[in-house]
């Protein structure tokens, strides 16, 4: 005999408490004794990140999210919660003092699940009831969270679906969404217009993968005298090493080496959308590293756009080869501020591994307020040095220089971001990030795969700027 199906509740949205280890006793004082038991029993203390869900006498559930102690408070940890919260609409409860805006982003950040190649993807079944933020607030927590969404889509896109035409189409489609003029340069075009060097590395790719170099252009409506900002992106669609080829394990993940263009593709959306007052350009050299007849060689000498030659000591450098044409046509603009973003050397992650991005820069007021931003907003960054002594590493026998530093320099991120500093504007300030753009490491909020980095900290930063 099948039975009948349990009554639903009166009441269908559900609650979750945000706790501070700090007050777990405190609050679990004023539980009925069957809920107090079973906290105790299941070892409940609210250290950051744990779940535990509760039965209510209404029929609702009642569930404590822990968030560790209250001096170590970071609002990131509730990237955590969407993924373990069971199906339902909830209603959070934290601590007045918290930012919701923070804690909206951050379950926005771990309600992200890339999806594309599923065929029945599983649906995130809580929703977080965002009644208590104003329709600016929702906005601007939308547009925050569509930012990193569009980064890790076209980071976790594997390079056969996000080749250079297809970095190319995304560009056009952030551009007309937000009325922003676009122009595209490919193929042997780009010889004639001056980006030699995004030429050779890109010229060995199959028929409709051709290098290409995407500008967009967009002013903040009615401020002519907004400061101009670029933001640079290395868009390597896959980075094979060229015939400088890279062992599997080094090529396995490198369907991420555009994972600077598609940062500053998410910044430039970002920006257009919540309208900051800027003239904005978002440059993107667009390649795809492969191996063909037609492949740059190692020893090969190439002109670049602002003139220096560059001896190709390592076809697999290939992303200082491609910003420099780019950060050559940023110094055109004559900017207030300049921003790269590159996935640009493996020696990054050997200095602080995959969650800590390095970044450059010789102004000592946009360092700060860099660092300033990425602590107010959890976005971890870390200033690394241009250090001069290392310059002549780059020093070559025949051309200008080149783009494999000596052996003895040995700091590979640092050489790397002193290469880009010959081709940077003079004009403003410089910053380079030295990205990894990865997820490593799997846990609830934060699975395994494409990561969006200094996003918020450099938008806190630009903000401020202006
Ligand atoms: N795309 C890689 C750098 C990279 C590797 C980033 C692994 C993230 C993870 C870049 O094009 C590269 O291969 N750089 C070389 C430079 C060297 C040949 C001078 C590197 O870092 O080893
Ligand atoms: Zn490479
Ligand atoms: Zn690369």
């Amino acid at each position: 005999m099948p039975r009948a199906m349990p009554v639903p509740p009166a009441k269908t949205t559900h609650t979750v408490f945000a706790v501070f280890e700090d007050d777990v006793a405190a609050l679990a004082v004023a539980l009925k004794p069957a809920q107090a038991a079973f906290l105790t029993a299941r070892g409940f203390a609210a250290r950051p990140g744990n779940l535990i869900v509760l039965p209510h006498d209404d029929g609702t559930l009642h569930a404590w999210f822990g968030l560790g102690p209250r001096k170590a408070y970071n609002p990131l940890t509730f990237r955590g919660l969407p993924g373990q919260l069971p199906k339902g609409v909830w209603t959070l409860h934290v601590d007045a003092a918290l930012d919701l805006h923070a804690i909206h982003v951050a379950w926005a950040l771990g309600a992200y699940a890339f999806t594309r190649y599923k065929e029945a993807p599983k649906a995130l079944e809580a929703v977080l009831d965002d009644s208590a933020l104003d329709k600016a607030e929702k906005l601007a927590v939308a547009a925050e969270a569509a930012a990193h969404a569009l980064a890790r889509d076209m980071v976790n896109t594997p390079a056969n679906d996000m080749g250079p035409a297809e970095i190319e189409a995304e560009a056009r489609k952030v551009a007309e969404a937000n009325g922003a003029r676009i122009t595209v340069i490919s193929g042997d075009a780009l010889l004639k217009a001056n980006y030699p060097a995004v030429h050779a590395v890109g010229r060995a790719a199959a028929p409709g993968r051709e290098p290409r170099f995407v500008e967009i252009e967009w002013d903040a409506p009615g401020a002519p005298d907004a400061p101009l900002v670029v933001l640079v992106g290395k868009g390597v669609a896959f980075d094979t090493g060229g015939l400088d080829i890279k062992p599997s394990s080094g090529m396995g993940l490198m369907k991420k080496d555009m994972g600077g263009a598609a940062h500053a593709l998410a910044l430039g959306q970002w920006i257009m959308e919540t309208g900051l007052e800027v003239r904005l350009r978002v440059l993107i050299p667009a390649v795809e590293n492969a191996i063909s007849g037609g492949a740059m060689r190692p020893s090969d000498v190439i002109p670049s756009r602002a003139g220096p030659t560059i001896e190709i000591g390592n076809t697999d450098a290939e992303g200082r080869l491609i910003l420099a044409d780019a950060l050559a046509r940023a110094a055109e603009f004559e900017p207030q501020l300049t921003l790269d973003f590159a996935t640009l050397t493996g020696a990054a992650r050997v200095a602080l591994g995959p969650e800590v991005v390095p970044f450059y820069c010789d102004d000592e007021d946009i360092v700060r307020r860099l660092e300033v931003s990425s602590i107010a907003r959890q976005d971890p960054l870390w200033r690394m040095p241009l250090w001069s002594g290392y310059r002549d590493a780059l020093d070559s026998d025949i051309a200008d220089l080149r783009n494999d530093p000596a052996g003895w320099a040995q700091a590979g991120s640092v050489t790397a971001a002193l290469f880009l500093q010959r081709f940077a504007p003079k004009t403003g300030a410089w910053v380079h990030f030295d990205l990894y753009a990865w997820n490593p490491r799997g846990r609830p909020g934060w699975p395994v795969g494409a990561e969006a980095q200094t996003l918020r900290a450099v938008y806190g930063l630009i903000r401020d700027f202006v």
